[in-house]
């Protein structure tokens, strides 16, 4: 069975917590200030210690390293509201998740059987930092550079905590993929990770994406919606582009963070908020409060812990390593395998990448689809990044001088097109107004053998 140890000097939650732990099948073991904890660290190993952060003779935190030394697998720390500051240094510190006063009994439970299931979980994120030297991956986060090391400790640390997370970083430098480690590597990650672009959804439906509304709640609510606090119960809930939130919204989520729940549009009932929420921004941090894009409470609550993705050119080295990535993923897409010359490498390592690793992916993905051998030559690169010997790629159109053949023209559109797309068939078949046969046919000429099934 495993083992409790609470600590707690006020008896009547040192009492309903034991209940409690006990009802979920652990001993629980009780103690009212440190001095006593240390007795019972000192005599038995505990699987979780619940500790009360201010005690009377010292803070809970003190009792941290013992506990860990002492084998515990999880510190939980429980403190009062406004103390939500020195819980986000506690997580820094190691602490494995934390809870405010008046303790959730439910939130409790769930941490209870998370602990129990998430020994599997800390294994598998230190194999992944371990590894991450070597192999030049996190999950599916590549870069082995110092920069990404650091956002790789960052997410280890935070992952499996419930503590809401703030991604900044540069468009394209891949803070949702960051969104999804964290998720992946969390207790949640057997449930959903929900998306929400904040900054792509006009303000007027904003909120009943959010929350939800009731059948004739407003003009044109025929039906009961779910909105995204629904649909990641459990799991994740990324909120794309915060800044972008309106404010009166921005009040509401907040009301929702504090109090764990909310209600649907037109709706009576609370609903309880059990999601764990990561928040992006592309906008300089300082701007984003200078500007008043977001209320400073709000700011706040969602920074409690930050972590910032670095743009591609503050970490050059990964240039090769992320190209080289996608290159094997082409490979196993569309067939050959192709590499890039040093002259090509020399371009991409020159370039100062304004769209980060999208902007890379889809240089790489062009230069690709326009090279027929097996070495990528600078030339086949964009003109933005190769300079004068590159390809005129606006990715949205195609330039053909006169005395270019049509079988030539063709080929050029088809595979601009396909480019465009991000390299979805279905899509370029469609808009290109061929059959998705055709298109499999002429990529087959120009020395792609079709990958997949799709040869209806
Ligand atoms: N470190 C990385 N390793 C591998 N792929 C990456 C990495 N960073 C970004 N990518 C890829 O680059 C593309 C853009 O990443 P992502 O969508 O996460 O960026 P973003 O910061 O959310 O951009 P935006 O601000 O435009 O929304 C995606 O295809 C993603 O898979
Ligand atoms: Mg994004």
């Amino acid at each position: 069975m495993p083992r409790t140890l609470i600590v707690d000097d006020h008896e009547p939650t040192l009492a309903a917590l034991a209940a409690l732990v006990e009802a979920e099948g652990w001993e629980a073991h009780r103690a009212a200030s440190i001095e006593d904890a240390r007795r019972h660290l000192d005599d038995a190993r505990f699987d979780a210690v619940l500790v009360d952060l201010n005690l009377p003779d010292g803070s809970g935190m003190s009792l941290l390293e013992e506990a860990r030394s002492a084998g515990t697998a999880a510190v939980v720390l429980i403190t009062g509201q406004a103390s939500v500051a020195s819980a986000v240094d506690a997580l820094r510190a190691g602490v494995t998740d934390y809870l405010t006063k008046p303790v959730d009994f439910e939130r409790v439970r769930v941490i209870l059987r998370e602990v129990r299931g998430s020994t599997g979980l800390t294994e598998e994120i230190r194999a992944l930092t371990d590894r991450q030297q070597e192999s030049g991956r996190f999950g599916s986060l590549v870069g082995r550079s110092p920069a990404m090391q650091r956002v790789y400790e960052l997410i280890a640390r935070v992952a499996p905590t419930s503590a809401t997370v703030l991604v900044s970083g540069e468009s394209g430098s891949g803070k949702e993929l960051v969104a999804r480690t964290l998720h992946d590597l969390s207790r949640r990650s057997k449930n959903d990770f929900v998306a929400i672009n904040c900054g792509a959804i006009s303000p007027a439906l904003l909120e009943s994406e959010l929350f939800g509304h009731e059948r004739g709640s407003f003009t044109g609510a025929d039906r009961r919606h779910r909105g995204v606090f629904e649909r990641a119960h459990r799991g994740t809930l990324f909120l794309d582009e915060i800044a972008e939130m309106p404010p009166e919204l921005q009040v509401k989520l907040l009301r929702v963070l504090e109090a764990g729940d909310f209600t649907r549009i037109g709706g009576e009932t609370a609903i309880d908020a059990d999601v764990r929420i990561i928040a992006a921004t592309n906008r300089k941090l300082d701007q984003v409060l200078a500007r008043g894009l977001l209320r400073e409470d709000l700011y706040y609550r969602l920074k409690v812990f930050h972590i910032a993705v670095p743009a591609l050119r503050e970490r050059p080295d990964d240039i090769a390593l992320l190209a080289d990535h996608y290159l094997e993923l082409l490979a196993e897409q569309e067939g050959p395998r192709r590499r890039l010359t040093e002259g090509a490498l020399d371009a991409l390592r020159r370039h100062s990448w304004p769209g980060n690793v999208r902007e890379l992916r889809n240089a790489v993905y062009s230069a690709y689809l326009l090279t027929d051998g097996e070495s990528i030559e600078a030339g086949a690169l964009p003109v933005d990044i190769a300079g004068g010997s590159g390809v005129l790629l606006d990715r949205s159109s195609v330039t053909l001088p006169v005395g270019t053949t049509l079988a030539d023209a063709e080929r050029r559109l088809i595979l601009t097109t396909l480019g465009y797309h991000e390299g979805n068939k279905v899509k370029a078949a469609e808009v290109l107004g061929i059959s998705l046969k055709t298109l499999y046919n002429r990529l087959h000429e120009y020395g792609f053998w079709a990958s997949g099934t799709h040869t209806t």
